[in-house]
């Protein structure tokens, strides 16, 4: 097995193709990894550990490399519990280990875990011996939570970066970029990336531009590939995502209870196709998941939102997504909205408001239909507002 990244330095993560819905929310068709890295040195180091459900199988690689001897040092670079899950049993297999952090790590791993016996808090750019090998921490606030960090080791030059760099996605063999196909995983890095560290884009943005000014041979993420030989593929597609660099196409997002919004939803797609975007996304909220869709609000400039109405207010299903979108505040959207109504109303009234809250670029006279899109004017109010978007974003 070749999971070595350099001298003494070794992968030792898990593969999680059971859990069906990452933070429970989230869906996982094709996995994700927890990875977590050993340096064998005068000391050892362990950085990150993974969810504890894989604890018996992490142990068991550790110890394989390990034998008999001790880890000294586990490093903490980010508190969540798909990584800090297994503290207490790295902690009971050995005793004798010092936990790494920063001056925000221990509070919350205390409430999660109790309390910590042997803890050596570390400040930016503070370095730990391990004999051979040199670790420097460099703090990463909310990339993903306050307390993130980043850890670099000198001599081999591989930056741990935890959360930023990762994808989702298990790791099906190869676990370095050359190894594997990267177009297999763009999809879900993106939506790993619009979806965990999207709302605090602009921190993502300067964890990146701090590790820049570091000589990197490498770059370990405590989720996805490890990059060695793709590293400026991976830095570009974080820096457009944290810019927002919205690329040309429309994603049309409905909820329809009996059909009549989605068919809304096709004719506004074919006013956009007529204007010319190649690129169009139709979903039905209630049939795909929030993290896809939102994925795909993240990369496109186009967003155009369509609900039926439920009892005055919006239809259930579109409450989830809105939620997203005006939490993390996507940029630099070109938005249209329609609605379906039976009585009173309410979808497109809703949508509305989350526009001003939200102070979308709302381009295109937001349309209303009653019923099923059945009526010639009502139809071609629909159509315009996918032309005028399509035409917006060209
Ligand atoms: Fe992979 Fe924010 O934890």
């Amino acid at each position: 097995m070749r999971n070595k990244l350099a001298e003494n330095i070794y992968y030792v993560g898990v593969n999680d193709r059971k859990t069906e819905m990452f933070e429970n929310h989230m869906e996982l068709p094709n996995g994700v990894s927890y990875n977590s890295y050993l340096i064998v040195d005068e000391q050892v180091a362990l950085i990150d550990p993974v969810e504890p459900e894989f604890m018996a199988q992490y142990i068991f690689q550790i110890k394989r490399i390990l034998g008999a001897r001790e880890v000294d040092y586990l490093i903490v670079n980010h508190d969540e519990p798909d990584h800090s899950g297994s503290v207490g049993a790295v902690l009971r297999e050995w005793p004798e280990v010092t936990v790494v952090g920063n001056a925000k790590t221990f509070a919350p791993l205390e409430n999660f875990y109790g309390a910590i016996a042997n803890k050596k808090i570390v400040a930016e750019g503070e370095t730990l011996s391990l004999g051979n090998h040199t670790l420097q921490f460099f703090m990463a606030p909310m990339c993903h939570w306050p307390e993130s960090m980043v850890t670099y080791e000198q001599t081999s030059k591989i930056i741990f970066t935890n959360d930023a760099f990762g994808g989702f996605g298990a790791l099906n063999g190869g676990i370095f970029d050359d190894e594997v196909n990267l177009a297999f995983y763009e999809d879900d890095m993106r939506r790993y990336y619009a979806n965990i560290v999207g709302k605090v884009a602009m921190m993502a943005l300067k964890t990146i531009q701090k590790a820049q000014t570091l000589d990197i041979k490498m770059i370990a993420p405590s989720h996805g590939l490890i990059w060695r030989s793709n590293l400026q593929w991976v830095i570009d597609r974080y820096t457009a995502w944290s810019k927002q660099e919205a690329k040309e196409g429309v994603v049309i997002v409905y909820g329809s209870m009996y059909g009549n919004t989605g068919r809304m939803a096709d004719i506004v797609a074919r006013g956009v196709a007529d204007a010319g975007v190649k690129e169009i996304k139709v979903y039905d909220v209630s049939k795909t998941e929030t993290s896809f869709i939102f994925s795909d609000i993240w990369q496109y400039k186009g967003m155009i939102l369509g609900a039926c109405s439920h009892y005055g207010s919006i239809f259930p299903n579109m409450v989830g997504l809105l939620h997203e979108i005006g939490e993390y505040k996507p940029q630099n959207k070109v938005v249209g909205l329609f609605g379906g109504a039976s009585w009173s109303g309410g979808g497109l009234k809703t949508l509305k408001e989350n526009a001003e809250a939200c102070k979308w670029n709302i381009v295109g006279e937001p349309v209303e239909v009653k019923g099923a899109p059945i009526r010639e004017e009502d139809i071609e109010k629909l159509y315009n507002l996918g032309l005028e978007i399509g035409k917006a974003i060209k």
